[in-house]
Parts: C-alpha cells; sequence; structure tokens
C-alpha cells in the first residue's frame, strides 16, 4: 500500500488549494470575479497594438485586473504589485511577458534551437531564462509557441520548433519542463504557456493571422500533437491564436477550448486569449461587436482577456442578461485562483520580485556560457567543399565581407527581451577574439541587407582579392521575421547574392554565413559557394560560436527542422507528404506524374539534414522480430561508426511507413532519433524500440488505431538520406 499512502499527500495539497481557492471566491463581487480575467499591458512596453488607457493603475487599486503583462523587473513589478495590495482582497496579479529565447541572456531563436535535436540544452535555455524571469519578478512567459509550421513564408516560424510533430513534441515538453524547472512555486520557476491554441502555424498563404482550415485528420495528426505533449509535461497556462479554424475563431472556438483541452485532455490550468484576439473577432465577423466577442470568448472556455477590454466591460452585464452564467465565470476565475496560489503569491506577492536575486541572477557568466553553448549546438552545415571547413586559426588573412558581418543587434533575432547595455557577439568579433595575432582581419560591408545598389562591390571585391579565404555574413534583419513578418519573397535579401557572384568570382575561397530566422532560398550560393553554415540568429554570443564552429573547436551537429525550398512556389514542402497516385520517379511532374514540369518537388535542403566535419557511417541494422503483434514492441539496432578524422555528433534519424492503410499515410514520418557523440574511429550501437503508439493513427472514424500489415523502418543521418531499409509485419 505504498503507493497509495504517497498519493493522498498529493491529493491533500491540491485539495487544500481547492478549498482555499473556494474560500476566496465566496468572498468575491461579481466586479472582482471579472477583475481576475481582466489582462492589461504595461504602457512602457506594448506587443501589440495598444488601447490607451490612463486609468490601469486605478483599476487595479479597485480589484479590475488579474494580471499585467510587459511588467518586468524586480522594482517595477514590486511596485504594480503594491498596488494590488491596495485592493479590497488583496488578490496579486500575475505577471507574463514574452520570454521566448532567453530573458537577460539571449539564446538563439526556437527554430535554431531547434536544430540543435538536442532536448537536454532546449531544456536548459529554457530552464536559465525561465530563472533569470523569475528573479525579475515575472510570473508567466508566453512560450513555448508550440505550433506546427510547414510555410517559411510565416514569419512566425523563428518562434517553433519547424514542421514535424514527433520532434515538435519532444521539444515542446522540454520547453515546459524549462521554464517549470522544480514545478510552480519554486523561486526560479515560471509558468509557461503553450500556445497558439490551435493551428495558427497554418495560415493560409503563410500571411500571420490568417485563416487556417484543415480536415480534423490533419489537426489531430499534424498540429495538436505539441500541444498535447506541453500539455503532458505540465504547461500550468494556454493561449489560444487569432486565427479563425474551419470558420470559427480559435478564441471562441469551444471544440478547441472545451471539449478538447478542458474536456478530452483534462487541463487543470487557464487559457489566455491572444493579444486582443477576443476584440478581433468582430473582425472576422464571428461577433458583432466586442461584447458579443466577450460572451463568445468566456463560454467558449477563453479564461483571461489580454488587451481586448472586453470582459471589464462587459462581463457584468452579459450576467445580468443570463448570456453568461456566474458558474462560467466561477470556472474560469478558479482557473486563475489556483495558479495564483501555486505560484505562492498569496503567501508572498513579492516573493519573485527581489533586487538582489535579479542582480546575481542576470547575465551571469554560467547563463553567458551557457547561451554560447546552446548558439554552437543550434548551427548547421549545409556544405563543405573539399573540407574546406574547418579553417585554420594562423591563416595570414581572412576578408570578412557582408551586411551582418559587423551586426550586434540583428544577433538577438526577433522576439527578445530589449536591453539598453546588451552586448550581442557579431560575428566579426567572434573570429577576432578566435584568431591568433597573425591573422590579418580585412572587412567591407559590401551593401546592406536590403540594398538595391552594388555601388559598394568593388571595395569588397578589391578586399576578397587580399584574403586567404572570404567569410560572407549574409542574410535577414532581426525584424523581417517575427509577428507580422510574413514575406511572399524569401530569397537572401537585396543584392546579396550578387555580392557573394561577385566575392566568388575573385576565385576565393568562401564560406557563406546565412543568418535569419526562417529557411531562406539561395540557390545559386547553395550551388557555387564553397561551405555555407546556416546560422539562424543565436543570441548574446552569436559570434563566438560561429567562430568555434568556423575554426574547429565545435564539429558541427545541427539539423534542419524544417526544410529550405527551392522556391516560394513549392511551399508548403515538407518530407512527410503522401504518396498520391501518382508519385513521381525523377523529383518532376513529367509523365503526368505528381509535381511541377518546370521544378523538382523536393526541397533544397530537407528536413534532418546537416553535415558535420567527419564522417559516420551506418550499418547492420538488426530488428529483434519481423513479426509482432500490435501489444508487442521490436527492437531495432543499428552500429554507427565515425570514419573521418574529427570527434564528432551525428543524429541518427529512425523514420516509420505504414504501407498500406484504410486511410493513406505519409511516405515517411520521424519516429525517433538518438543525438551520439563519437571519437574519431569510434563505434557505437544505436538502439531504437518501436510500440504501438508508433505504429497507430487515426482511422477513417477518427479512431486512434492500429491496423494489421507492412511497415517500412528506414534509418539515415536525414529524411531524404536513408541508409538503412527494413520492414516488420504487424499482426492483430
Ligand atoms: C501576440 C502574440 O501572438 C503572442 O504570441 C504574444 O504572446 C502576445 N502578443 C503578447 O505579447
Amino acid at each position: 500500500m505504498l503507493s497509495a499512502q504517497k498519493k493522498p499527500a498529493q491529493v491533500k495539497t491540491a485539495d487544500a488549494i481547492d478549498l482555499k481557492v473556494k474560500t476566496l471566491l465566496a468572498k468575491m463581487t461579481l466586479d472582482e470575479k471579472i477583475g481576475q480575467l481582466n489582462q492589461y499591458t504595461s504602457d512602457r512596453l506594448a506587443t501589440g497594438p495598444l488601447t490607451p488607457n490612463s486609468k490601469k493603475y486605478d483599476e487595479i487599486k479597485a480589484g479590475k485586473v488579474g494580471s499585467m503583462l510587459n511588467v518586468k523587473g524586480a522594482k517595477e513589478t514590486r511596485m504594480v504589485q503594491e498596488l494590488a495590495m491596495q485592493s479590497r482582497l488583496k488578490i496579486p496579479l500575475l505577471f507574463g511577458l514574452d520570454v521566448i529565447h532567453g530573458y537577460r541572456v539571449t539564446f538563439p531563436v526556437p527554430l535554431a534551437e531547434a536544430a540543435s535535436w538536442d532536448l537536454g540544452i532546449i531544456e536548459k535555455s529554457a530552464r536559465i531564462a525561465g530563472k533569470e524571469a523569475a528573479s525579475a519578478g515575472v510570473h508567466w512567459t508566453f512560450a513555448p509557441m508550440v505550433d506546427i509550421a510547414r510555410d517559411p513564408r510565416w514569419g512566425r516560424v523563428m518562434e517553433g520548433a519547424g514542421e514535424d510533430p514527433y520532434l515538435g513534441s519532444l521539444i515542446a515538453g522540454a520547453r515546459v519542463k524549462g521554464f517549470q524547472g522544480n514545478g510552480l512555486g519554486s523561486l526560479d520557476a515560471i509558468m509557461a504557456c503553450a500556445k497558439h491554441f490551435a493551428a495558427y502555424g497554418a495560415a493560409i498563404g503563410g500571411r500571420d493571422y490568417n485563416t487556417t482550415d484543415m480536415s480534423d485528420r490533419t489537426l489531430w495528426e499534424v498540429y495538436l500533437p505539441p500541444f498535447k505533449a506541453a500539455l503532458d509535461a505540465g504547461a500550468a497556462t494556454f493561449m489560444n491564436g487569432f486565427n479563425d479554424l474551419n470558420g470559427v475563431p480559435a478564441t471562441g472556438n469551444s471544440y478547441l477550448q472545451r471539449d478538447i483541452l478542458k474536456g478530452k485532455w483534462a487541463f487543470k490550468g487557464f487559457v489566455v486569449s491572444d493579444w486582443g484576439s477576443i476584440g478581433e473577432m468582430v473582425n472576422h465577423g464571428f461577433a458583432a461587436n466586442n461584447k458579443q466577442a466577450g460572451m463568445l470568448a468566456i463560454n467558449a472556455g477563453n479564461d483571461m482577456d489580454m488587451e481586448s477590454h472586453s470582459y471589464i466591460a462587459n462581463l457584468a452585464q452579459l450576467v445580468k442578461e443570463k448570456k453568461v452564467s456566474v458558474a462560467t465565470i466561477d470556472e474560469a476565475v478558479k482557473r486563475i485562483l489556483r495558479k495564483k496560489f501555486e505560484m505562492g503569491l498569496f503567501d508572498d506577492p513579492y516573493r519573485y520580485s527581489n533586487e538582489e536575486r535579479e542582480k546575481s541572477t542576470l547575465n551571469s557568466p554560467e547563463n553567458r556560457e551557457a547561451a554560447h553553448d546552446v548558439a554552437k549546438r543550434s548551427i548547421v552545415l549545409l556544405k563543405n567543399d573539399n573540407q574546406l571547413l574547418p579553417l585554420s586559426k594562423t591563416l595570414k588573412s581572412i576578408a570578412i565581407i557582408g551586411p551582418l558581418a559587423k551586426s550586434n543587434t540583428d544577433m538577438m533575432g526577433f522576439w527578445s527581451v530589449k536591453w539598453d547595455n546588451d552586448h550581442l557577439v557579431s560575428p566579426y568579433e567572434g573570429i577576432e577574439n578566435k584568431v591568433g595575432k597573425t591573422t590579418r582581419l580585412l572587412y567591407a560591408q559590401g551593401c546592406d541587407v536590403t540594398d538595391t545598389s552594388k555601388a559598394n562591390f568593388s571595395e569588397a571585391v578589391a578586399i576578397a582579392k587580399r584574403a586567404d579565404v572570404v567569410i560572407l555574413a549574409v542574410g535577414e534583419h532581426f525584424d523581417m521575421t517575427g509577428e507580422a513578418k510574413s514575406k511572399a519573397n524569401i530569397h537572401l535579401p537585396g543584392v546579396q547574392e550578387d555580392l557573394i557572384k561577385a566575392i566568388k568570382a575573385t576565385g576565393k575561397p568562401i564560406v557563406v554565413l546565412t543568418m535569419s530566422g526562417r529557411p531562406m532560398i539561395f540557390n545559386w550560393t547553395a550551388d557555387h559557394a564553397d561551405a555555407i553554415l546556416q546560422t539562424w540568429w543565436l543570441g548574446s554570443e552569436a559570434g563566438n560560436a560561429m567562430a568555434d564552429v568556423l575554426f574547429g573547436d565545435y564539429n558541427p551537429s545541427g539539423k534542419l527542422p524544417m526544410s529550405f525550398p527551392r522556391s516560394e512556389g513549392q511551399i508548403p514542402v515538407y518530407y512527410s507528404y503522401k504518396s498520391t497516385g501518382r508519385p513521381s520517379s525523377n523529383d518532376y511532374g513529367t509523365g503526368y506524374k505528381s509535381g511541377y514540369i518546370d521544378l523538382q518537388n523536393s526541397p533544397r535542403y530537407a528536413f534532418g539534414y546537416g553535415l558535420s566535419y567527419t564522417q559516420f557511417e551506418l550499418s547492420d541494422l538488426k530488428l529483434d522480430k519481423t513479426r509482432i503483434k500490435s501489444n508487442e514492441n521490436i527492437r531495432v539496432a543499428c552500429t554507427l561508426k565515425n570514419t573521418g578524422k574529427y570527434d564528432g555528433e551525428e543524429v541518427v534519424q529512425l523514420y516509420l511507413r505504414d504501407e498500406v492503410g484504410s486511410v493513406t499515410r505519409p511516405v515517411k514520418e520521424l519516429k525517433g532519433f538518438e543525438k551520439i557523440f563519437l571519437k574519431a574511429g569510434e563505434t557505437k550501437t544505436v538502439n531504437f524500440v518501436i510500440d504501438k503508439e508508433k505504429l497507430s493513427f487515426y482511422d477513417q472514424k477518427m479512431k486512434w488505431t492500429t491496423e494489421p500489415g507492412n511497415f517500412d523502418v528506414m534509418i539515415g543521418n536525414s529524411s531524404d538520406h536513408i541508409v538503412l531499409n527494413s520492414k516488420f509485419e504487424l499482426v492483430q
């Protein structure tokens, strides 16, 4: 009976909080309850269109505000919390902020971190961000964004984990665990918020905030799994989205919020709207006015109103009119109060706002070192002809050219918390820190990111001619991929690719560093550059991380979490497509096959792709059975050997295909991966277990099930580089 004895203790804590919540609720007036559902932004830092309101502070004192966003820093959060302590019931405020990839120390943008395929470091990055934010009085981050993204025109791809639900789910779990650490109430943990529930990433045409429209199958198979994973990891809160899904805005969608999230999934936390998304249901043509929008939102399960001012203005009246029940409001209030109790805010509303702790935690050398470590592991080597990389640290001269070479600001990426005195290491500085005194560094900008003029090319060419090797730092400015930063043209902007051509024409070996928050298109560069590193936006230690990889202090190990297209015309392009009745045999749509007659189907760089300075060999695929029943597991083993001359890491990827199903299945689906470090010459056995869950799918009746038949097992180091193949049969 040991486990039975242990459990009641947990139940007791939950009950104790329940009791406290109920007792407090009983004391609250309807207006005070509605106040708890109201969230305002601080005017000093707005992350959306601001609705002027000079009475915010008075409203806090009157108990009309339950949460503030964009208030940061121990001093300021304390000051604002003091206002809440002047309210009749002294219910503390929750302070929320977009802590997306770091708080004080900036980590790589989430898409870049996803390229590490390293759940440990992804969790660590969120852990540090959580610790820093918690020490600055922040209780709650609006992260992780777990939206699957298959359209790189959509600016928010930088904030997620890419195109794949399996990888995306594991990363969602890791990020939630990182933010929430040892659990709510620990002084270094903040509440996570899985967003944007749901399907926001499927915006038609890649236009931010646009309509999403998809089958229930796609919703459940592709878009929902990372949310479920975030929930299973304990995500305290969810945020809905700006999008309408199959005709119903996510904010007013009771199928999503009541049936799935709070019903089937039994979510116990609370749901916050996105910024103004309740009011925006009027623009959607779903509600006639802000009042009706509020009614639709709360009845559909949206608990807190972020910046629509709809609940505070209308809920009391809606209750009078019996359009919203007090029970519905109570349910929402209880969810929010529960979190405030769990965070320990009723014991001490200022417990997170401690200036001394803030001072010792923020920007500590360990945190910066961690950001450096994560940054180098997020870099993806796309090309390395003739093993140009790694470069020697004792080259006589290196030309560093390009609009981002000396940029510090762009390294922060979109969605970072801005600091006046931050130092983000530029690529140039990173290289300068790395090479010896005898190496001469030459620099020319060549052009700016969006320049259309080639006037400064000649200076860059002249400098290139004087160097042993040229490093080109090109890409997007930090604010070209992010919220409301959708693009129809995702080619390397401006004349940057022409600059690369001009430099290549000098005959000097060129290494191109491509920097962006999204997959970009750069076909000429992919064909002609000697080496290419996708360096994303890597955060505070960007330049140092790039230099580690350029000069071989770190052997790159990143793999793309999202396909890089050849052309915008292919979008969406992703690896787990369906076969169709006319699969292409030559990657084109010629001969009545599915595809384009003027472009390959395949992306320029596939999901899972990324090179290393060393070479790895996969062999000896073994399955412990070739026939299983659905309640049995299969053990899969293979051998990985480092056959090159550098130590390094490889991500061994396991894909499955269900050959015949009662519904069509993707040509391959990632179902396992291992990131393995091997010294040069070393060999290791890699093991995977395939269980029922990995073989299941939604049948025609949307039942999660397995069906008898053959499965292909594919192992490789990229979705388009499968080296080992086998098969097994599932029998009922
Ligand atoms: C709008 C964004 O969509 C959301 O992700 C973010 O958390 C809020 N603004 C608050 O800044």
